[in-house]
Order: structure tokens, then C-alpha cells, then sequence
């Protein structure tokens, strides 16, 4: 058993069975004694249902989420977040609904836990929640941004410029992770990378998963990147939950988290899309690559998120009569970057494992630190502020 002092906890829920139930599994994990359960999601920030929260300062207040009408638990989340910025929240949920495990995620909650829950998910969540407190003791609270890779269409070149992206980022302001999520991944191979584990290995581990075990994961590249490589089978589904949970951990060990997501069009891309700053759609400049950009913007965004969907044209050449802007409506978002075609630094670098970004100032070298700079234009990475990556987007 770990050792790690009792937390105090606060469980708000407003159908009777369900408050009782975390009652009781609180206390059944002998770690944690619930303070105080209340049936009444605070509305207001003078609510006296959170000013009585506010005075029992708990460690953590789990929230209960009605499936049939979640936005009065969803905002007492905001408001609890607001009060008491230092306490962490317990979404728990029904997980098939990934929208609302984006929504909890988005008001503040730092887990979104399925219900119905064990004492063993909790408690592993509480040992979670310890050993994360005392990392950020120790670091300051940074959290990092993510930036998803997707394609258009299959072959369009997300794989290049996730690669060229990340060590672009490396290069000029390191603390960088490549999470390769492709359907297969290639990432390691553009890389030349000989990886001992998979992003598969990481979920496997999650309800271990410290600083230390995921550097371990890692396969470090030169200049310092470290890339989490991707599944050489297909793999299986991986829970929304989990998969929050991994990227909770990336952004708070990284400044940096590009995602290479490829052809992937699943609840893992929108997921993944929903918690990135910027999501680039990767298309080349033929009918085809645009209308199938078009259908990816309208299938990302389904539960909103279109204004973080920026456009990057890749192999890109001049179209005499055709201007951005007709590129734009056509695919209904921002155009962000070009990136030349130039068969030499980018086809040829593939094939011997060695990208672009790795021989300086070609012109595609010089396309993908101008991605880099844009994209991080307006970061401080020396005053970074501490902040929940789940509100910030
Ligand atoms: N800017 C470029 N100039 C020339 N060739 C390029 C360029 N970008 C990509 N390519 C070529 O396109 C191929 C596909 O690129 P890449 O693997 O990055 O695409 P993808 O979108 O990740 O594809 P997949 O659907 O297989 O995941 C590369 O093997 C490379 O030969
Ligand atoms: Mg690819």
C-alpha cells in the first residue's frame, strides 16, 4: 500500500443512490474520508452549497454527472474550479458520451472516472491525484500545449510534418514528445527510430504511470525529442478516459506534445483534436484532397472546436486563378502553412530515416520552423503560467 495521508473529500451528486454509493466507496479505499455530500449543484459563486464547500477546504470534490441533464453539474465544476483553483475535481460519468467527458474535462475536472466505479478505480485515482501533487510541488505546475496531425486523405503527409514539426519544436525550444497514434505508425521509421515500446505500453500502465515510467517509454531522438511510438498491429479501442488520463500526463511533463493522428478518423482523432490548441488538417491542393478536407473539418467538429481546425497545404504549387481564400470556402477553415513538394528532402529523407528538419536550412526545413514559430508565436516559454490544459483550449 502507498503511503499517503488521508485526503478529505467532498461528494456532490445529485440523485440520492449514486451520493451514497461514492460515499461509500470513498471510505472503502481507507485512504480518503468523504467530509461532506451534498445533493445541491451550487449555482451561483455565493450559493451557500459552495460556500460551505469552500469552508471544508477538501483535497478533492467528486462530482456526480446526471446523464439525462449534466450543464448544472458541468457549471458547478467551473464554479468549483473558479473558488478553489487548487482543488482538483472527480468528474464521474457515463464514458460512452465522449462530448461530455470533453465537457467535464473542459470545465475543469482533472479525471472523468466511468461510472459505475470500483474503490479500486478510485483509490487508484486518489494515488494518482498524490503522487501528481507531489511532482508539481517539485515542477512548478507547467502545463504544455498539443498540436494534432491529421490528413485529409491517406498519404497527404501528416506523418512528415508531425516528424519535421516536432523537431522543428525540439530544436528551437525543446521539451517536446511526438505521440505517434497513426493506425499504424510510422513516425519511428521517418525517424530511423528503433523503439522498445508503444504508446500501447503507456496505456497498459496508466494506473502507474509517473514522470519516470513515461520518459521510460520514450524512444529519445537526436536533439533531445522524445517520440512515443505508434502500434506496428492495429490496435485495439482505447478508452476516452484513458487516453485523457495519458494526455494529462503529457502536457504535464512536456512544453510541447505534437500528435501524429494520420488517416485516424475515430472517437480517438476527435478526442485528441478536442484537447489540441491547434488540430493541422494536412491536404494537398487537388479537388479530391480538398473536398475530403472539407467532409474532416465537418466530422471534427461535430461537437464544436472548428476555430482550432487550421489548414495545411503540403506538396503545395501555385494554381494560376486559384487564391487562398477560394481554398478556405472550399474546406471551410483557416489556411495556416504551405509547404513546398520537393521530392529530394522529403521522399528520399523517408526512405533513409532521416528527415528533413535533420539537414538545416533546406527551403522545406525552413517551411517547417516557420510552422514552429507561428504556432508558438505567442508563447513565453520562460514565464509560462501554471494553467489546466482542459480550460485553456
Ligand atoms: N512536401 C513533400 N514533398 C515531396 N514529397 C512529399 C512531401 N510530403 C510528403 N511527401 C511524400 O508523400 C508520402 C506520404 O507522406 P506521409 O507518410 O507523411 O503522409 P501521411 O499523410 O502520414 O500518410 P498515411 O496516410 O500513410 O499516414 C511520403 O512518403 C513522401 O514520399
Ligand atoms: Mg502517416
Amino acid at each position: 500500500m502507498v503511503a499517503m495521508p488521508e485526503l478529505s473529500v467532498v461528494v456532490l451528486a445529485a440523485d440520492n443512490e449514486q451520493r451514497a454509493v461514492l460515499q461509500v466507496l470513498v471510505d472503502g479505499t481507507n485512504v480518503a474520508h468523504c467530509n461532506y455530500a451534498g445533493a445541491h449543484f451550487p449555482a451561483t459563486s455565493t450559493d451557500p452549497a459552495l460556500r460551505r464547500v469552500v469552508t471544508i477546504a477538501p483535497d478533492v470534490v467528486l462530482v456526480d454527472i446526471p446523464r439525462d441533464d449534466p450543464s448544472s453539474s458541468l457549471h458547478a465544476i467551473e464554479l468549483l474550479r473558479q473558488e478553489m483553483p487548487e482543488t482538483p475535481v472527480f468528474a464521474f460519468g457515463p464514458i460512452s458520451q465522449p462530448h461530455l467527458i470533453v465537457s467535464a474535462m473542459r470545465a475543469g475536472a482533472r479525471e472523468f472516472i466511468e461510472r459505475p466505479t470500483t474503490t479500486t478505480e478510485l483509490l487508484e485515482a486518489f494515488v494518482r491525484l498524490t503522487s501528481a501533487q507531489r511532482k508539481t510541488r517539485s515542477d512548478s505546475g507547467k502545463r504544455g500545449k498539443v498540436f494534432a496531425v491529421i490528413n485529409a486523405k491517406g498519404g497527404s503527409g501528416a506523418t512528415t510534418t508531425a516528424v519535421n514539426l516536432a523537431l522543428a519544436l525540439q530544436g528551437s525550444l525543446g521539451s517536446t514528445a511526438l505521440i505517434d497514434l497513426a493506425p499504424l505508425g510510422h513516425a519511428a521509421l521517418h525517424l530511423n527510430a528503433k523503439p522498445q515500446f508503444t504508446v500501447a505500453d503507456a496505456l497498459r500502465n496508466l494506473h502507474r504511470l509517473d514522470s519516470s515510467l513515461l520518459e521510460s517509454f520514450m524512444t529519445q531522438q537526436d536533439k533531445g525529442l522524445h517520440l512515443l511510438a505508434g502500434a506496428t498491429m492495429p490496435a485495439v479501442d482505447t478508452s476516452n478516459s484513458e487516453l485523457a488520463r495519458l494526455f494529462d500526463m503529457l502536457i504535464g511533463h512536456y512544453h510541447y506534445v505534437v500528435v501524429d493522428l494520420s488517416t485516424r478518423m475515430d472517437a480517438t482523432a476527435r478526442l485528441v483534436c478536442s484537447l489540441s490548441e491547434t488540430v493541422l488538417l494536412v491536404a494537398q491542393a487537388d479537388v479530391a484532397s480538398l473536398w475530403s478536407a472539407a467532409r474532416m473539418v465537418q466530422y471534427l467538429c461535430e461537437t464544436g472546436g472548428r476555430e482550432r481546425i487550421r489548414l495545411v497545404l503540403n506538396r503545395f504549387r501555385k494554381v494560376p486563378g486559384f487564391e487562398d481564400r477560394d481554398t478556405e470556402s472550399a474546406v471551410g477553415a483557416k489556411l495556416l502553412w504551405k509547404i513546398p513538394n520537393h521530392y529530394f528532402a522529403i521522399s528520399a529523407g523517408i526512405d533513409r530515416g532521416s528527415p528533413a528538419m535533420r539537414h538545416g536550412s533546406s527551403e522545406v526545413a525552413r517551411a517547417f520552423s516557420g510552422l514552429a514559430s507561428t504556432l508558438t508565436e505567442y508563447d513565453d516559454v520562460s514565464k509560462r503560467t501554471a494553467r489546466s490544459m482542459f480550460r485553456s483550449i
